[in-house]
């Protein structure tokens, strides 16, 4: 098996897409990219186990000198192959890839702190990651603190002596708020912490955290690195000494591992993820400034609307597009979200994001409904706040339907 592609740094983000990791079967010739099912890899020597087991690490899921592989918990190479790309497009050294985007997220909490820790992150965020926040990191004896993370002077003022992460999501999950990146990685390393970015909703076409001074990006791969709402997969995503540690942690002793046949769906999908990014930008743009001018709409939170507060931060921070996620609420408030939500037909009421389709959900009564009323209002989510991740289809098309669902 031949390692897979190294990106040459003078290739774009779409050559990046298309090439990193990929490899040519060298006995068939098979152009696509190979899915190994396998559990197990076998040893020819004696020797060749011995030095896997107990000489190489398997850090890099590739145990044996020649770049072999042990046993698909620590890596296979269809996985391999997902992780070298996922990697690049981040501009990062590593990244390894999970069973979804929570694996990612608590797996890398779970190797960033011990009990007596402190961390810092926002109000408003996915809800599961809001759960491990105020439920799951302090019965192991983890300190939160939940702050506005717009305002990097709040950001600044909670953090102590024993904070060892400032963990934050932008834009976040689902009021579309956007965190200054640049500053509160430097907040978080004048205090020794480590900064931790979920960069699901931004993506790495318009968003590069670790080109900001962020020290982890974590991914749901389910979202737009997969593209076809078909498999779950996470990453983590950073610096080579650090995701080594994660694959030992994460993957070998915790078994957070992403399936092969979902790798290679995610693999599949990132080919023309940057082709697809530029048309979910171009859409949601198109989308957000009509519900803007609609009657029946009182708010609509896009970053690349001028209305929006930290659309001059967003300019800077996303130079490839403001996303394809968008938050709005009906002058009717709850009761008209419903009635819209019941009468769509192109559009789909669902959750998740990153689809072909364009999903649209009322998100205090799906996707944070785990979230207390009380924490939701803290962090901005109004009662009324409906989601909507905006799909490939035709703008026209999209907006035809609101437009009758709304009447
Ligand atoms: C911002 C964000 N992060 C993480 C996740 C979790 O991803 P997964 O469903 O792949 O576990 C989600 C899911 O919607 C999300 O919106």
């Amino acid at each position: 098996m031949p390692s897979p592609a190294a990106p040459d740094p003078a290739w774009g983000l779409s050559t990046v897409a298309i090439h990193t990791g990929h490899s040519v079967d060298p006995r068939s010739g098979a152009l696509a990219n190979p899915l190994h099912m396998s559990t197990t890899y076998a040893f020819a020597t004696a020797e060749d186990a011995v030095h896997a087991f107990e000489v190489a690490t398997p850090g890099d899921g590739q145990s044996t000198p020649d770049g072999e592989f042990v046993y698909a918990r620590w890596g296979n190479p269809t996985q391999a192959a997902l992780e070298a790309v996922v990697a690049a497009l981040e501009g990062a050294e590593a990244a390894i890839a999970t069973a979804s985007g929570m694996a990612a997220i608590s797996g890398a909490l779970l190797m960033a702190l011990k009990p007596g820790d402190h961390v810092v992150a926002p109000k408003s965020v996915y809800s599961a990651t809001h759960t491990h926040l105020t439920y799951w990191l302090p019965r192991y004896g983890i300190e939160v603190t939940q702050v506005d993370a717009t305002d990097t002077a709040t950001v600044a003022a909670a953090l102590r002596p024993t904070t060892r992460l400032l963990y934050l999501e932008s834009p976040d999950n689902p009021t579309l708020r956007v965190t200054d990146l640049r500053a509160c990685a430097a907040i978080g390393h004048a205090h020794g912490a480590l900064v931790m970015v979920d960069n699901t909703f931004a993506t790495s076409y318009n968003q590069r955290p670790l080109e900001l001074g962020v020290d982890v990006v974590l991914h749901s791969m389910t979202k737009y690195l997969c593209g076809h709402g078909d498999a779950l997969g996470g990453a983590i995503v950073g610096r080579a000494d650090w995701v080594r540690e994660c694959r030992r942690g994460v993957l070998r002793d915790f078994g957070g591992v992403i399936s092969p046949f979902n790798a290679w769906l995610i693999r599949r999908g990132v080919e023309t993820f940057p082709l697809r990014m530029a048309r979910h930008n171009a859409n949601t743009l198109t989308i957000a400034t009509a519900l803007e001018e609609h009657p029946a709409v009182a708010w609509v939170s896009y970053p690349g609307l001028p209305s929006h507060p930290q659309h001059a931060l967003a300019r800077r921070q996303m130079p490839g597009g403001y996303g394809a996620m968008l938050s709005f609420e009906l002058k009717g408030g709850l009761a008209a979200g419903a009635r819209m939500l019941s009468r769509i037909q192109l559009c789909t009421q669902a959750v998740s994001l990153g689809d072909t389709k364009t999903l649209v959900t009322h998100a205090p009564s799906t996707t944070h409904t785990t979230v207390p009323a009380e924490a939701r209002h803290a962090a901005g989510i109004t009662d009324g706040l409906v989601r909507m991740s905006v799909g490939l289809e035709d703008p026209a098309d999209i907006l035809a339907d609101l437009d009758q669902a709304l009447h």
